[in-house]
């Protein structure tokens, strides 16, 4: 089967993508601006949640952020949850980030103070997230050292305080009160949600990951147990940190990551011939694939009958990592090492066999639980002689922090 390329790029900014945000509307007539800003989220590849106050719907209409996020809008603290993961609980349970714009003096107060009297002061305690608050309202009232001290308490407990313009207010007066430029308020959110990192810009990373499948006959195949979760969270991170990534996947049923070429593939040969004819221009290779180390030594053309006995003859499967090792160049070779046991040992080994920078070393023994999990355990061996050992994370941090480690030492190799 040929290989098969798909690119998932819906011409949206996509740094926000995969982040949950919860946007608090409360009721200044700044609550308008808040229809851009949602939408604005939403362009960047955001889920958008909209909580609004009472007071906030006699300024703007709940069909107007329901229309521009796609997801219901929630005022109430006694409404039924049209989902069920979509309670002042749950969701601020899995937010990345509460978001309060345009924030009045009242929920300010509210907030400065524990009070938990609606949906939004509710789900303003419950979230574990970062908060930002882009507070709006007349200048003297923002100016008041009561409005002042609840700021500042918010501060205190590491709350994100977007302060407002200075203008000419709704009221007709001029002066410090008006809600931060929307664009100015989105650019703070990718940088506390992404970090506003770009240190991948320009370069180009091929990531390999998931599974080979290595049919015996036409109905039956032999795999391994990679879920392809560590390749795509590279992937993904590399390319929302700048970098023009290909991914050339085994079969998964993960989504393809936004912005990033995939190649899928079946077979460790058509994984192989994906890697080797795509090498050109390629700064940096990551190999989180678990390709099949033997291939059938013949497929057999019809589906086999249980009453034979069938013996199966495997051959050497190309190893893909060590031909690109061997091609090496200025290329910056990032190698994955799933071991049960003599985990230093073996995967300092391939290091050095497999012509690597770095080796990412996991504990695939049973009870260890990396396949199919969310989180993994590794050390990582680099051909500097660093032993690092990190604390079990999940796949996604593990993912940035072998950007960060390649960045730290690497990156000047990187041309
Ligand atoms: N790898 C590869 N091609 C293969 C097998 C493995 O490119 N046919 C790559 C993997 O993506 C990984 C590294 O080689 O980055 C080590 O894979 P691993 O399965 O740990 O080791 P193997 O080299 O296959 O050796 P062994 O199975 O004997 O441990």
């Amino acid at each position: 089967m040929p290989n098969t390329v798909e690119s998932k790029n819906n011409g949206c900014k996509g740094t926000l993508r995969g982040k949950r945000i919860i946007l608090g509307v409360t009721g200044g007539i700044a609550a308008y601006k808040s229809a851009y800003l949602a939408s604005a989220l939403v362009q960047h590849g955001a889920d958008v949640h909209v909580v609004m106050t009472e007071h906030a719907t006699n300024l703007i209409g709940k069909a107007t952020f329901w229309s521009l996020t796609k997801n219901p809008v929630i005022t109430g603290l006694f409404e039924q949850p049209t989902k069920p993961d979509i309670t002042h609980v749950s969701l601020p349970e899995s937010a990345d980030l509460l978001l309060i714009a345009p924030a009045t003096a009242d929920i300010i107060g509210k907030m400065a103070n524990g009070i938990a009297d609606d949906m939004l002061s509710t789900m303003a305690l419950a979230v574990r997230c970062p908060v930002i608050i882009a507070p709006a309202m007349n200048m003297n009232m923002y100016t008041n050292p009561i409005v002042v001290a609840n700021v500042d308490r918010l501060r205190q407990y590491e709350y994100i305080i977007i302060e407002p313009e200075t203008g000419m207010l709704a009221c007709g007066a001029e002066g410090m009160g008006r809600l931060a430029d929307p664009d100015v308020i989105v650019r703070r959110v990718e940088e506390v949600l992404i970090g506003g990192r770009r240190d991948y810009s320009g370069f180009n990373i091929m990531v390999t990951a998931g599974p080979t499948q290595e049919p015996i006959d036409p109905v039956r195949f032999i795999t391994n147990r990679s879920s392809g979760k560590m390749g795509y969270a590279i992937a993904d991170i590399a390319a929302s940190r700048g970098a023009n990534v290909t991914l050339i996947s085994g079969p998964t049923d993960l989504p393809a990551p936004e912005g990033v070429e995939i190649v899928k593939v079946t077979t460790v040969h058509e994984m192989h011939d994906a890697v080797i004819t795509r090498l050109e221009n390629v700064n940096m290779v990551v190999s989180a694939a678990a390709p099949a180390d033997f291939t059938p030594a013949q497929v057999r053309d019809q589906k086999v009958k249980k009453s034979e006995k069938w013996t199966l003859e495997l051959d050497k499967a190309d190893d893909i990592l060590e031909e690109v090792g061997q091609r090496k160049g200025n290329m910056i070779l990032v190698g994955f090492a799933a071991e049960t046991e003599n985990i230093e040992k073996y995967a300092k080994g391939k290091l050095s066999k497999k012509n690597l920078d770095l080796i990412v070393a996991n504990d695939v023994s049973p009870g260890s639980d990396v396949f199919g999990s969310d989180t993994n355990q590794v050390t990582l061996y680099s051909r500097n002689g660093d032993k690092v050992e990190w604390p079990r994370m999940s796949k996604r941090e593990v993912a940035g922090a072998i950007l960060d480690y390649v960045k730290n030492h690497f990156m000047e190799e990187l041309s």
